[in-house]
């Protein structure tokens, strides 16, 4: 592993994400030796704290991994190093400004400096614009800002927000993180497509009916309720982590794939996706909010929730791009809480043979092909499974569907970084291709916009789904118009 050198400021250091995700993240690449000697992390957040009381919160963070040699995890927490930040002040910034010049040279760093915004979104804007003034960027080194959700709650909140990064830090140097796209199987629809001539020649609306994605959550709102009634799943899940898989899916092949090459197809792609009308959006977008049952209560009922609240808790809809790949081939996505299980999944459906030479012709309701389908199985397993039609076996000729399936070993999937590990070492190679450029949030919230106002105006009839269930009735209604179904059904 080659080292890198810098030193990260990471503003919400007492956060819950970071000690959830960003120690462990960082002390895998400590382990793998991304990190080693020459990279420091200060941590601020509004709390008073000493050094030794943060390398001890790290110490916690990360005491569920277990350590390749001894001593290593009390090694890498004195890589931590804390200030407490007030972000609006800005005579704090120049507190920092000494600090970070120190570390770097107590660590020899080379003036390599990576910021980390993990904290309540209506500061990023602040501490950027002051990072600038108060001269917190180097002048050696890289300087580099990567950015948690959300980004904004609609496209002018979200293209401000922009505007005031760019004060200080060009496109190049903006990471910004959708942790989908650090996910093992999400990055490997671009092997699966741009690997095999037997899939990508056959991935467009020739043979291809429909494409369906669904992002299901078992667990509710939980501890989140502040968040979340006032942001709902279309902009929790729709507008960055669905939007994002979706990019992927429909987009054409990169001339290499490099960052610059991957954006400028993604870029595309959304621009062809077509933006509803309010009549439009109206027919094709679903939205729900779980109702008590199964042992739970419901969500209204949940901890810091409206009690009447009109916010989603789920969000299905049906999607059409306008280009000469996609032209009538519909991709349906769905996500939502307090639904029967925790997966995330894609399943592409293949047209039928245009005649089943094996029906019977005195019997026209006898339908024996099945579709061909796809599916790619993002987690909790991570693999693919193709679904053929063969004859089944013995005298008489019927055909029934079979499973082609390749599922992650146990020790692939161990191999495999978690999400914000991978994030983090792109961040810190400098490399854009799993984090969200300006101009993808940028269409994926002009096209959710739309839906947002519509919603926002008319009252929702909720609560609409039993928790346990796949969603509203309204869900497998917008598939059933069209002749279809949901590939995942109860
Ligand atoms: C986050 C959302 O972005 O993604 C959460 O804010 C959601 O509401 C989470 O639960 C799901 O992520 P994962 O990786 O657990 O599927």
């Amino acid at each position: 592993a080659t080292e890198n050198k810098a030193v990260i400021t990471l503003f919400g250091a007492t956060g819950d994400l970071a000690k959830r995700k960003l120690y462990t993240a960082l002390f895998k690449l400590y382990q793998k030796g991304y990190l080693a000697d020459h990279f420091a992390l200060l941590g601020t957040s509004r709390h008073e704290m000493s050094d030794e009381e943060f390398q001890k919160l790290v110490q916690d963070s990360i005491k569920d991994i277990e350590e390749t040699r001894n001593g290593e995890a009390a090694d890498f927490s004195k890589h931590f190093f804390y200030k407490a930040h007030d972000v609006t002040k800005p005579e704090h910034y120049t507190i920092l400004k000494d600090r970070i010049a120190e570390l770097d040279k107590q660590f020899g760093t080379d003036g390599n400096r990576l910021f980390y915004m993990s904290m309540a979104p209506q500061f990023f804007g602040t501490i950027a614009l002051n990072l600038k003034k108060q001269g917190l960027l180097s002048d050696d080194g890289f300087n580099r800002l990567v950015i948690e959700k959300p980004f904004g709650r609609d496209f002018d909140s979200a293209k401000k927000l922009n505007d005031e990064l760019s004060k200080t830090f060009d496109e190049d140097q903006i990471f910004r993180i959708d942790h989908y796209l650090g996910k093992e199987m999400v990055q490997n629809i671009q092997a699966l497509r741009f690997g095999n001539t037997i899939i990508e020649s056959l991935w467009n609306n020739r043979y291809i009916d429909n494409i369906q994605v669904t992002l299901s959550e078992k667990l509710g709102v939980e501890e989140r309720a502040g968040y979340y009634d006032n942001s709902g799943a279309l902009r929790d899940m729709v507008q960055n982590h669905i939007m994002q898989i979706v990019a992927q899916l429909a987009m054409e092949q990169p001339v290499s794939f490099t960052d610059t090459d991957v954006r400028v197809e993604k870029i595309k792609a959304l621009r062809s996706l077509r933006v509803y009308t309010p009549s439009e959006a109206a027919a094709n977008f679903v939205r729900g909010q779980y109702d008590a049952g199964n042992g739970t209560e419901a969500y209204r009922d949940a901890d810091g929730v409206d009690p009447e609240s009109g916010t989603e808790t789920f969000v299905a809809a049906k999607l059409l791009f306008d280009n000469y790949r996609w032209s009538g081939v519909p991709f349906y996505v769905r996500t939502g809480k307090k639904l029967a299980d925790k997966f995330t999944r894609i399943d592409v459906v293949f047209k039928k043979p245009l005649i089943d030479i094996f029906a019977d012709p005195r019997n026209e309701s006898d339908q024996s092909l099945n579709s061909n389908v796809l599916t790619i199985f993002v987690e909790p397993k991570s693999g693919f499974a193709m679904q053929l039609n063969a004859k089944r076996a013995g005298q008489g000729f019927t055909t029934q569907p079979v499973n082609l399936s390749y599922l992650q070993s146990d020790s692939d999937k161990k191999e495999a970084p978690e999400p914000y590990e991978r994030l983090f070492h792109d961040a810190l190679e400098g490399n854009h291709t799993n984090f969200a450029s300006w101009a993808e949030i940028a269409y994926a919230w002009k096209f959710v916009d739309v839906i947002r106002k519509l919603w926002d105006i008319e009252k929702p009839q909720f609560p609409n789904y039993t928790p346990g269930s796949m969603g509203p009735a309204a869900s497998d209604e917008l598939l059933a118009r069209d002749g279809r179904k949901w590939v995942y059904r109860l």
